[in-house]
């Protein structure tokens, strides 16, 4: 009989993503004690603004899912005995019992916190840390996996970039030994989707409160109509996968705010579509990246790349290219990336 491992979770942020991973623990369990023996506890959840319960034991996923979704809170979580109320992010980071912090708090692009914060907590407190969250990637990705490195734990954030279509797995394990020169796709399910959406005749405005209602868009969406989240990708891959040390502010950035039904329109009229492309590339020593509205003939493999699906082309020196197309935002979608991380995780000796 094989013995089952469980591995402990405290959950940093209960929106789109965290409520999303809860639903997939909860509908998968016995799949996943099956399969890959393991059984996943959640025995923390802390958000800033719903509330925060821990419990040494795990928490009720079904009562955490019912709660929050009846109040938009966790205070009407049921009264258990060892049942702890109250504690704010960093305690529930050092003080829990968790193997692993699950980073899902709202990204800042700008200046990364709270969330560098938690993530050196957690590595400090020798916990893993899985991240969908791109700002400490984004920002400090080198002084976190150095840290996480000194301590022994792993630093896990696929779901940084195209959500769980796995790009940086991809990019890092399936093309080990290539050397990848360029990176060139749509990085943004939010501006994609609304793109599309305009070429169907909608407005601007009631694609993206579509693209919100869907869980697509950031908490402040400006991030993507801005390409600021775009960029922030840019940056993981070019720092992650190809070795740069970039900025966010070093990315050449335009977001789609600009575009209007009429440049829709003309495009369409003349047989192209408007996508906002990232592209990552070296550049004398150095390595660059920029986000910007692109015309693209229909007959480009990008221009078929429709909603919030993403896409994306490495150009490599053994292989040429290689084209990842697939789910770039999503409640389900996301916290997929975070359970192949946990997988990745408890597979390791
Ligand atoms: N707001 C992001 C997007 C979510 O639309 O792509 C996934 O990173």
């Amino acid at each position: 009989m094989t013995t089952l491992r469980v591995h402990r979770l405290a959950l940093i942020g209960f929106g789109t993503v965290g409520q999303g991973l809860v639903e997939i623990l909860q509908s998968k369990q016995a799949e996943l004690a099956g399969r890959y023996g393991v059984q996943f506890h959640v025995v923390a959840v802390s958000d800033l603004l719903k509330g925060s319960l821990y419990h040494p034991n795990g928490l009720d996923l079904n009562a955490l899912l019912n709660t929050v979704r009846r109040t938009g809170r966790l205070d009407d979580y049921p009264a258990v005995p060892g049942l702890q109320r109250g504690w704010d992010s960093l305690t529930t980071i050092r003080h829990s019992n968790a193997h692993t912090v699950v980073e899902v708090s709202w990204t800042d692009v700008q200046t990364g916190q709270p969330a560098i914060s938690h993530v050196r907590a957690a590595f400090e407190a020798g916990k893993h840390a899985v991240l969908t969250n791109k700002g400490p990637v984004a920002l400090a990705y080198r002084e976190l996996a150095d840290l996480a490195v000194a301590r022994g734990v792993q630093f896990r954030f696929e779901g940084t970039v195209m959500s769980g279509t796995p790009t940086i797995r991809l990019a890092r394990q399936a093309l080990a030994g290539c050397d990848i020169l360029e990176i060139k796709g749509i990085l943004n399910g939010t501006t994609n989707f609304i793109l599309t959406r305009m070429e169907e005749g909608h407005s601007y405005a009631d694609a993206l409160a579509e693209a919100q209602r869907l869980g697509y868009a950031e908490a402040d969406p400006t991030a993507d109509v801005e390409g600021w989240d775009a960029a922030g990708k840019a940056v993981i891959l070019a720092n992650v996968v190809m070795g740069g040390s970039l900025r966010v502010a070093d990315v050449d950035r335009t977001g789609i705010s600009g575009l209007t039904q009429e440049d829709v329109a003309a495009a369409r009229a003349a047989g192209e579509r408007w996508k906002l492309i990232a592209r990552v590339w070296r550049e004398g020593g150095a390595v660059r990246a920029s986000v910007k509205p692109t015309r693209l003939p229909l007959s480009h493999p990008l221009a078929g790349v429709g909603g919030p699906i993403n896409a994306c082309t490495f150009t490599t020196d053994l292989l040429g290219e290689v084209t990842l197309v697939g789910p770039g935002a999503g409640r389900i979608e996301t916290g997929y990336a975070v359970l192949g991380d946990l997988l990745d995780i408890v597979a390791r000796p």
